[in-house]
């Protein structure tokens, strides 16, 4: 029989083997339920023995607590960037440079796909991940080694025995454009601004601060160079393949050629194909394989000598600007969109792009009738890049932005330092409404699923609704349709009423505010507990919250400032929904704690942090940031830091679960 310490590290072993299966390979050898009671199975002994902690265990790929920030880190290998070449007879020129730098010797070239993402540098000691950097300014980038281990493709612990004891491995993120396409359609529900391309997708989230936020994000990463001493292969293809057996993604078609016409043929394959790719790509780079070479040709100040990139063109085409019309979003902000004439482009024909705001059309000085570049670079969107002048024709008058609301009528505003305008008719401008009411009834809101945009178009055609509190005031009767709906017509009221269990956060969210997504709201609401407190609260009180930054603290003071909002959060709360958080039942009561100093670490189940530091003070105790001997015990979640575990240890402080904890204090 296996101690439960042994199981521990049989589970990693085999959790290892199961995630290179599925994320690298793409071909799993157990179903996702039996690879999730793995990982629980995992995560229950390791919470049993904190003892056993390990930096790598794959548990560690959920991603733990906020961080404060990012240690900059030199890295020991600058972080160099490639000189760009544009055509073809530029990939010559540097061929020919190549061969006259080794003085007529033969050499191979390794060509590779060029990666659209951001550059990370990963360091191994003895087979484990032990830091990721960012390439920053090429000599220090940002410690992001807790983001990076929630990518699944970037090996913790390698496979074999052949890797050199100390090396780094560079590569690049990406957000896959499946992801990224979910993302933005998710931030376009929410009206969050959008990223623009996967690129900036995967940068702001690798900066993010909330390493379960990136887990969540699926990331993916390519793996392009290996460096370090002592390693015994001459050819960057052949150390690429020997980094594959270790357990590294590396890139897709990656070939030697020995020849010009090679390259230009990798170069024309990849133009064509690299649109079947999963992520982004931007062009190919080509590298002389001997390393032996490279190194006798060296580099310039900012570029290897030996390698360049080759970018594609994006593909661009021109198209009449036809008219122009302008979307009103739920929270009012007008948006002009482009209408052309339809142009194919990229496989799809194009008619409208979006002109973005009023300085984007004085940018390119956009008259109506006007020929424009449309071009699908790394955006999904096509994107105006450029305007024909020598098409522009006497009499052509140039775009002037809508003053008035193309739906309501009302007079538009545009905020001091915003982009963006706005129809301030928030209570009566048609899709403003109806946005709202969406918005609200949306799963990630009050999940009031049997309604859906159709039926709250009906219902407010009808003028049944006016408002979300309206809905709390509909009858089966006013839906049914004559008697001819009464089933359907019972689901929907019956779906209402629920929605009032849904928990404070939710509602806040529901809510609408301007710049307040699920995550911020879940925030707020956890920190002021209650409608009112958070009404109450000042700019600077909410900008204590982790997450709120000035543009979502100004939003809250202006929502509750307005006495329209007001009114409708009083209606929303007399009929019955939830706008606090639930008191913890009945406050677990007395003096258990009596005298105890409580450090709390990690993430936690059943209760947030927030939760487990009123309870400690609710029953006389004292939580406390850092450990010291003075520490009675740690209440530790998932993910407990490891100088935390560390410190705990050497001075013997006690380590409890959550379960233990909450079982201490029943
Ligand atoms: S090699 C010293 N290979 O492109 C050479 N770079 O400006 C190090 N990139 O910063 C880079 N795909 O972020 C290399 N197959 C590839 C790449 C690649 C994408 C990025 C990388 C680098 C930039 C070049």
């Amino acid at each position: 029989m296996a101690t439960e310490q042994e199981r521990i590290i049989e589970l990693r072993k085999e959790l290892h083997q199961h995630n290179y299966n599925y994320y690298v390979l793409n071909a799993p050898q157990i179903d996702d339920f039996t690879f999730d009671a793995l990982l629980h199975e995992l995560q229950s002994l390791e919470n049993a023995h904190p003892e056993m902690y390990d930096a790598n265990s794959p548990t560690q790929r959920v991603g733990s607590d906020l961080q404060e920030s990012f240690e900059q880190v030199a890295h020991v290998y600058p972080m160099l960037s490639l000189s760009n070449t544009y055509n073809k007879q530029e990939v010559a020129d540097f061929y020919n440079t190549v061969s006259k730098l080794l003085n007529g010797e033969e050499f191979e070239i390794c060509c590779e796909l060029k990666y659209d993402g951001l550059s990370i540098s990963l360091r191994y000691e003895d087979g484990k991940l032990v830091r990721a950097v960012t390439r920053g300014d090429g000599t220090r980038g940002d410690d992001v080694t807790a983001n990076v281990k929630t990518i699944k493709t970037i090996p913790l612990v390698l496979q074999g025995n052949d890797y050199p004891v100390v090396f780094e491995m560079r590569g690049e993120v990406l957000m896959p454009w499946k992801v990224f396409d979910k993302l933005n359609e998710e931030r376009r529900q929410q009206e969050e601004p959008l990223f623009a391309n996967p690129r900036n997708a995967a940068s702001g989230t690798l900066k993010s601060l909330n390493p379960a936020l990136v887990a969540k994000r699926s990331l993916d990463a390519y793996l392009y160079y290996l460096l370090g001493e002592d390693i015994n292969i001459d050819g960057h293809f052949e150390r690429l393949e020997a980094a594959k057996r270790w357990g590294f993604k590396i890139g897709e078609g990656m070939r030697k050629v020995s020849s010009l016409e090679d390259i230009y043929a990798f170069i024309d394959y990849w133009d064509v194909e690299r649109k079947n790719l999963p992520v982004a790509t931007d062009g190919i780079v080509l590298k002389v394989n001997s390393l032996k070479q490279q190194q006798s040709m060296g580099f310039t100040a900012k570029n290897p000598r030996w390698a360049i990139a080759y970018k594609f063109k994006a593909e661009r085409e021109l198209t009449k600007l036809e008219s122009v019309s302008y979307q009103v979003g739920r929270t009012g902000t007008v948006t002009p969109v482009a209408n052309m004439e339809p142009v194919l482009l990229a496989g799809t024909v194009v008619k409208r792009a979006t002109l973005n705001n009023e300085d984007f059309i004085k940018s390119f000085d956009l008259h109506i009738g006007d020929y424009v570049y449309v071009e699908k670079g790394g955006e999904i969107i096509p994107k105006i890049v450029g305007v024909e002048l020598s098409k522009r024709t006497a009499g052509m008058q140039p775009i002037e932005f809508i003053k008035t609301c193309p739906e309501c009528g009302t007079q538009l505003v545009r905020y001091e330092g915003q982009a963006a305008y706005y129809c301030p008719n928030d209570m009566g401008c048609p899709p403003q409404i109806k946005g709202k009411i969406e918005h609200f009834i949306a799963r990630k809101a009050m999940n009031i699923d049997s309604l859906g945009p159709e039926t709250i178009d009906s219902y407010y055609n009808k003028g049944l609704i006016k408002d979300v509190a309206d809905l709390y005031c509909l009858t089966i009767d006013d839906i049914n349709e004559g008697g001819a709906h009464q089933k359907s017509a019972k689901k929907v009221i019956d779906a209402i009423e629920k929605s009032k269990q849904v928990p404070f956060d939710r509602v806040l969210f529901a809510l609408g505010i301007r710049f307040v997504g699920e995550t911020s709201a879940r925030l707020l609401a956890r920190k002021f507990n209650d409608i009112n407190s958070l009404r109450n609260a000042t700019a600077a009180q909410l900008l204590e919250v982790e997450g709120v930054g000035d543009i979502i603290a100004a939003s809250v003071v202006s929502f509750f400032a307005d006495e329209k909002n007001i009114a409708l959060i009083e209606r929303l709360e007399s009929y019955g929904l939830q706008m606090a958080m639930p008191v913890i039942e009945e406050g677990p009561k007395g003096n258990v704690l009596e005298g105890k100093t409580i450090v709390i670490s990690g993430v936690f189940t059943h209760h947030s942090r927030d939760e487990y530091k009123a309870m400690i003070e609710q029953l006389g105790g004292k939580n406390t940031g850092s450990i010291s001997a003075k520490t009675s015990f740690v209440l530790a979640g998932d993910n407990m830091g490891p100088s935390k575990l560390q410190k705990a240890e050497s001075l013997g402080v006690k380590i409890l679960s959550e379960d233990e904890f909450l079982e201490m204090i029943k």
